[in-house]
């Protein structure tokens, strides 16, 4: 067993749970909302589809899939320590965005009366809290789980108008499907790379994230002011952050990526024109992807982000100002990659689609 798994074990502080706590830039959130206006939020005249969708939630074609086989024992912590640790930053930056979820749909639920969404907030976190609860099975099994109680209690909240949950969200269950059916399709393809089951999972797991995304869906285009106007604006501004934070994220997890068989940038650009494909049943707009541009923007913000992290590490106030400094240059980036021109999108009449990759 790695060294790391025992000292946890030992009973020494949970840095798993610590990890989840982080507030930086680039750690998933949890969020907050102001509930009467969400309680407002209609599903206009999209009422067959919306049954139809909810009717999907109520069959609850995943409810066996989160069970693990009794006989799963083998111990797969022992993995090279760089690996080891990129793959636990990905199980907890996985399991904070998952318990997010969970969190604030269940707070909505609890919060609202308007019986369409109570349903739907209902269910996603009824499936977040499976997803969640799931990967905390399998960092136990490193002594390190992620103590979810204390993180819903202490991890600290963002507030949010209800049409940048819908925005953010819809974006992160997309991104989220996206990301998951990328990695399986591979270790699909090259068994040899499976170097964790969990994996195995990946497949009728992002069909829950990809429903998701379905009602985020729907309840924009049952809204269409949220889709026009300076809400324009908005949507390319999330597209850009939510595309932008995953680069950077992927690229400080290189040995991680090896072991799957991809590097991060090829990854990145499966699963970011995969989402931008999907995008096109709500966003009037995707970023361009084919500009060059684009890329060397990203790889720049992951530049930025790496010096950031040094200058960290250092005492004194010179690096205090070089962070200041070098913040600034990627918020210019950011800009920069924000007025690049966007290709235009005629929305479909029908706005479902079928997770089909
Ligand atoms: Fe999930
Ligand atoms: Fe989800």
């Amino acid at each position: 067993m790695n060294t790391l798994a025992q000292d946890f074990q030992a009973g020494q502080i949970n840095e798993a749970t610590d990890r989840a706590l982080e507030n930086t830039m680039l750690s998933p959130r949890f969020y907050t909302t102001d509930f009467k206006e969400m309680d407002r939020m209609s599903i206009g005249n999209s009422r067959v589809q919306w049954d139809q969708l909810m009717q999907e939630f109520a069959n609850d074609p995943n409810n066996a899939h989160f069970q693990r086989p009794a006989d799963m024992v083998k111990d797969y912590s022992d993995l090279p320590e760089g690996l080891y640790q990129e793959f636990l930053d990905f199980l907890i930056s996985s399991i904070t965005s998952e318990f997010s979820g969970c969190v604030l749909y269940a707070e909505i639920k609890k919060k609202i009366s308007n019986p369409d969404l109570k349903d739907l907030f209902g269910y996603m976190a009824r499936d977040e809290s499976r997803h969640a609860g799931f990967i905390n099975q399998w960092l136990k099994d490193f002594g390190i789980g992620v103590d979810l109680g204390f993180l819903a209690r202490t991890k600290k909240y963002t507030f949010f108008k209800p049409k940048f949950i819908l925005y953010a969200t819809y974006l992160s269950e997309k991104i989220g499907y996206a990301r998951y059916i990328k990695i399986f399709r591979q270790v699909e393809k090259h068994p040899e790379f499976r170097f964790h089951p969990i994996f195995l999972w990946f497949e009728k797991w992002c069909n829950d994230e990809f429903r998701h995304g379905e009602a985020f869906a729907l309840l924009m285009r049952s809204n269409p002011e949220l889709l026009k106007g300076t809400n324009r604006l908005w949507i390319r501004f999330f597209l850009l952050a939510v595309f932008a934070t995953m680069y950077v994220r992927d690229h400080a997890r290189v040995e991680f990526h090896e072991a799957l068989g991809i590097t991060p940038t090829q990854y990145d650009k499966e699963v970011l024109q995969l989402t931008s494909d999907i995008t096109k049943q709500v966003f009037p707009f995707t970023l361009n992807l084919s500009d060059s541009r684009m890329w060397e923007g990203f790889a720049k913000l992951k530049d930025f982000s790496d010096r950031i992290e040094e200058q960290k590490l250092l005492p004194g106030v010179l690096p205090v100002v070089k962070r200041i400094y070098l913040g600034l240059r990627a918020g210019i980036t950011f800009f920069g990659l924000y007025l690049l021109p966007v290709v235009s999108n005629e929305l479909p009449a029908d706005v479902r689609l079928q997770p089909v990759w």
